[in-house]
């Protein structure tokens, strides 16, 4: 019989395609679903970013480009990260690929070699461990965190569960899916932990510029001494509203950005040109692109914990940035009796209630919900009314 690869036939499904494909047909159906599953800011890509490439395409760049950037683009990414996270990188120590996600895919294939382990800290984004696992290494997650903010993870878990196939840990601050950010004191425990040992630390900075209480710091910036084995990986997804461009980026050492940039010249070979033009106009204005948007979101994070604060029986991480809080329900679901997980919970909300969470199982939270705060103060409102109603209804 034809086979299928038994390393893929491990990686799962994403549980928000499962999700909204539910909230789709529910659409279908004529009933209206508040969506807090959403993954992206709902703002529009700015105009004036739009305007380049519309002008690039004229200008007839539609043709291939250099795998891993052109060098106006990388020479962008370089100014950027030496103008908002003080780090110097030369081009050749930089690959923009196709989202962040393609280049961490290409990150995890270029660094492991069978069986190696990659320390996790919960609550992580859903691909994480797939993509290790694709990559044929072993995803090694760390217990959730018993205070999620307070702790983003805990050293003591690292050392339990490090071993001699361990080569790299993944970091994500600002966090998805808790809104969780690494404090300068924190990061200085981290680093002067991890200053020792032989792992490539891959730093997932995507969601940097929604960080709504205090600045974000890059663990490299306080710790140097790292750089010969940290990657750190950014994009335009959620820093500029360009979800559907698809442009992320990585710094790191010239050898292995090397094997990134190979592996991209064989899969999807390169970011098109014209979405580059637009992308090198974008991150040159930085933060200022999205200021006002930023401020809409932090209003709406302001509002959704006050809101969530009066829910009896949930609990939730405060979150400094991205646009998600991690809610915790396991006090309702026992209340409820114990009979219901988190799956079930949120498709019973989405069912009877008419809204969509994410379960935090698939973040390595079981017993939480994800909710994005990526829409309007009245569809927030609304959301967690009915959120509040359906936990109440759990007991009757
Ligand atoms: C933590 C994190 N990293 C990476 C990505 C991938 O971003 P993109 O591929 O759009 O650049 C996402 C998207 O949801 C994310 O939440």
């Amino acid at each position: 019989m034809t086979s299928l690869s038994r390393r893929i036939l491990q990686v799962k499904t994403s549980p928000t395609v499962a999700l909204n494909a539910k909230a789709k047909a529910l659409g279908k159906e004529g009933i209206k679903v508040l969506n807090f599953a959403v993954g992206e800011p709902d703002f529009p890509t700015p105009a004036s970013v739009v305007d380049k490439a519309i002008a690039s395409l004229r200008a007839g760049r539609t043709k291939y480009g250099p795998a891993g950037g052109g060098p106006e683009f990388l020479a962008a990414i370089s100014n950027k990260l030496e103008r908002d996270n003080g780090l110097k990188f030369a081009t050749n120590e930089i690959v923009a690929g196709i989202g962040a996600k393609e280049i961490l895919f290409h990150i995890f294939l270029a660094l492991l070699n069978d069986g190696d382990e990659v320390l996790i800290p919960s609550p992580y984004w859903v691909s994480y461990p797939d993509q290790v696992i694709a990559a044929g290494g072993k995803p090694v997650p760390l217990p959730l965190p018993k205070d999620v903010a307070a702790e983003p993870l805990s050293i003591a878990d690292i050392k339990r569960l490090a071993t001699p196939r361990t080569v790299a840990i993944v970091l994500n601050s600002p966090n998805n899916p808790a809104g969780s950010m690494m404090d300068p004191k924190f990061l200085e425990e981290l680093g002067s932990f991890l200053v020792d040992k032989p792992w490539w630390i891959i730093s997932d900075e995507i969601y940097e510029y929604m960080s709504f209480d205090k600045p974000h710091v890059s663990l490299l910036k306080l710790f140097p001494q790292l750089r010969d084995r940290f990657i750190l990986v950014n994009g335009l997804s959620k820093g500029a509203a360009m979800t559907g461009w698809r442009v992320g980026y990585c710094a790191g050492p010239a050898a292995a950005m090397k094997l990134v940039r190979d592996l991209q010249s064989h899969s999807s070979t390169c970011l098109p040109p014209f979405i580059e033009d637009a992308a090198t106009f974008a991150i040159g204005q930085g933060r200022d692109l999205l200021k006002d948007e930023i401020g809409v979101l932090k209003k709406r994070r302001d509002l959704a914990i006050g809101l969530l604060s009066k829910i009896p029986n949930v609990k939730f991480a405060q979150p400094h940035g991205a646009f998600y809080i991690l809610i915790d329900v396991r006090d309702a679901l026992a209340k409820a009796g114990g009979k219901l997980d988190t799956y079930a919970l949120s498709e019973r909300l989405l069912l009877e209630q008419h809204i969509a969470l994410v379960p935090g199982d698939a973040f390595g939270a079981p017993g939480y919900l994800r909710f994005s705060y990526t829409c309007d103060e009245a569809t927030i409102t609304a959301g967690l009314t009915k959120l509040g109603e359906g936990l109440a209804n759990l007991a009757k």
